[in-house]
């Protein structure tokens, strides 16, 4: 989950002695992509040893910025130096031949290898001399202890989920002993654990001299590991600031142009009274051992744990993407009657049941498609007449979906793959309205979307509501499950251990919940405080590759903390 929370006070930022000189500097960098100018006139200097952030809202050409630096753009105009030369890099190859590597917001994963041999691509030690597996072995064990990593090297890389796949690209970027790391919101979609040990991991490298540049939605993260920041708007350079003088209302201004305030929009009552619009009971599935709950017209039903808990597991169940092998499954249908979810995906589709996926990529979007079919891809028998899809009406649905969740920089012609990470985002839930659902299952809704965005994303989630929609909100960041969710479920190794209401929903009670027995509920409150050595880091590791600690203690039950009998 991410540190999120109430803001600590800062500690006094050091001034760092590691920065020594200017390592990569952009002079004057233009970029377009057909008619979208990406960026334009961009100057910077990141010095040697920095960890410089690079903020924005979604489109505003962060990824675009990151991309040249690493080679896998080259600007249209301008200059880019490394070390005071100028250089020309033509491919990604030729940046890490200079000690730059870019971990893409896009994961690059080779799906049908292991993770270990995902790590060494291309620079397998068998170059320098060792060939053998348990070489290899020894020297992916080392490298995942040296970040905290559990994360099993002979585990199919395609098989994980996005969290452990972000592991795996940033375990790609360390062993390459790169000078500069270019992390494209490396925490999108890690859980707390693994973003506190990534940032452990992003202030030794820096303190080793590795220069790091960081684009992150997540602005707090930012002001706690940046030394610089630079906001960019619409392709421009809006200014760079010393992070130390910052504050996230100081930077959400600079980056929007206006001020917003950072609360979620006021919560209606709960809705008592109201239909159930689904009932899962027992749920047993992959990853789900009997899970109950009802979910009313109305309401936004929290779903909160660690990555590995089991919450997506329940919404893929629910919707029948997983096989289910106990418990049942019913939707409300009109009037006092219910349909029993039994089928595949197209049954819960049918029945009233939509889904934003946890991974844009491998779950729903059609990249190289463009982006009216991404959208209409779901309900295509709304627009269709006699099986042939009426083209016009497709596009102004799709058009209409699309500015209600203010999709940004692109046509509905272009291939989605050309729009921004958080615009791609935004595209699964214009897709998921156009079925004008009875329940949404929202599972990470918001990753990788700007402030901005994210504001207007509550608003349509509460307005839908307010017309009888009920929610399933599944998201790792505590903030945006207490501001939203009227009611909130935990989940820890597949089952609800706790449900949450009123008073009681508290940051501290759904951490305790989430990490079980062995957690110290006072701790993970304030990501400042001095580590414990017994917390349990490697917990939102998948089930299955990380063994309970030895070190349990006894449970410290919060107050206002209701346990669910398991
Ligand atoms: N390959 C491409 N083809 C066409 N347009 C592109 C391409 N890549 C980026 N763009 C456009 O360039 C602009 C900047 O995109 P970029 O991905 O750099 O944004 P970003 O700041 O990283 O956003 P996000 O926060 O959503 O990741 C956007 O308008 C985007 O649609
Ligand atoms: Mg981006």
């Amino acid at each position: 989950m991410h540190p999120r929370g109430d803001d600590p006070p800062k500690p006094p930022r050091q001034e760092k002695e590691t920065i020594q000189g200017p390592h990569v500097e952009l002079r004057d960098i233009s970029k377009s992509f057909g008619g979208t100018r990406a960026l334009e006139g961009v100057s910077l200097t990141v010095g040697r040893g920095a960890i410089h952030a690079l903020v924005g809202e979604n489109g505003a050409g962060k990824s675009t910025l990151g991309k040249i630096i690493a080679g896998a753009h080259t600007p249209d105009h301008g200059q880019l130096l490394l070390d005071g030369e100028t250089v020309h890099l033509h491919s990604p190859r030729d940046a890490i031949a200079r000690g730059v590597i870019l971990i893409a917001q896009e994961l690059a994963i080779v799906p049908s290898l292991t993770v270990e041999q995902n790590v060494f691509l291309g620079v397998e030690p068998r170059r320098a001399g060792f060939q053998n597996r348990r070489e290899l072995r020894r020297k992916y064990r080392d490298l995942a202890a040296s970040v905290g990593f559990e994360l099993d090297g002979d585990a199919n890389a395609g098989s994980l989920r996005t969290a452990d796949q972000q592991k795996v690209e940033i375990l790609r970027a360390l062993c390459r002993s790169a000078q500069l790391i270019v992390m494209d919101e490396p925490t999108a979609s890690l859980s707390r654990p693994d973003v506190e040990a990534l940032h452990k991991v992003i202030r030794q490298l820096a303190k080793n001299g590795t220069t790091v540049v960081l684009v992150s939605h997540f602005l707090n993260e930012v002001l706690e590991l940046a030394d610089e920041v630079t906001i960019l708007r619409d392709g421009r350079l809006v200014q760079t600031v010393p992070a130390a003088r910052q504050t996230e209302e100081s930077l959400m201004a600079a980056m929007l142009g206006r001020s917003l305030d950072k609360a979620f929009p006021a919560k209606r009552p709960a809705p008592a009274g109201a239909p159930v619009v689904l009932a899962v009971r027992g749920l047993t599935a992959p990853g789900v051992s009997d899970v109950s709950f009802e979910l009313r017209a109305g309401e936004i039903l929290g779903l909160a744990g660690l990555v590995g808990a089991g919450r997506t597991e329940v919404a893929r169940a629910i919707y029948r993407a997983n096989r289910v092998s106990a418990g049942t499954i019913a939707v409300a249908a009109g009037g006092t009657g219910t349909v029993a979810v039994t089928g595949g995906p197209r049954m819960a589709m049918r029945a009233g049941v939509a889904m934003i996926p946890e991974s844009r990529k491998e779950q729903g979007l059609l990249l190289g498609r463009p982006v009216v079919e991404n959208v209409s891809l779901s309900s295509l028998a709304a627009v269709s007449t006699a099986g042939l899809v009426r083209r016009g009406p497709e596009r102004r649905t799709v058009r209409e979906a699309m500015s209600r969740v203010d999709v940004r920089g692109g046509t509905p012609g272009q291939p989605a793959s050309t729009l921004s990470g958080g615009n791609q985002q935004k595209l699964m839930f214009a897709r998921s309205l156009l079925r004008d659902p009875r329940v949404l299952i929202a599972d990470e809704p918001t990753r990788g979307v700007d402030v901005g965005a994210k504001r207007a994303i509550y608003e349509l989630l509460t307005s839908l509501t307010d017309g009888g929609l009920g929610v399933l909100l599944i998201s790792s960041d505590v903030e945006e499950i207490l501001g939203l969710a009227h009611r909130v479920l935990v989940m820890r190794a597949g089952r609800v251990t706790a449900e949450l209401t009123g008073d009681a929903m508290s940051e501290a009670a759904i951490l305790a919940a989430a990490f079980g027995p062995r957690h110290d509920s006072a701790s993970p409150r304030d990501p400042n405080s001095p580590r414990d050595p017994n917390s349990p880091r490697g917990s939102s590791a998948s089930p299955s590759n990380s063994p309970p600690s030895p070190r349990d203690s006894a449970p410290p039950i919060p107050p206002g903390h209701e346990e669910v009998p398991e």
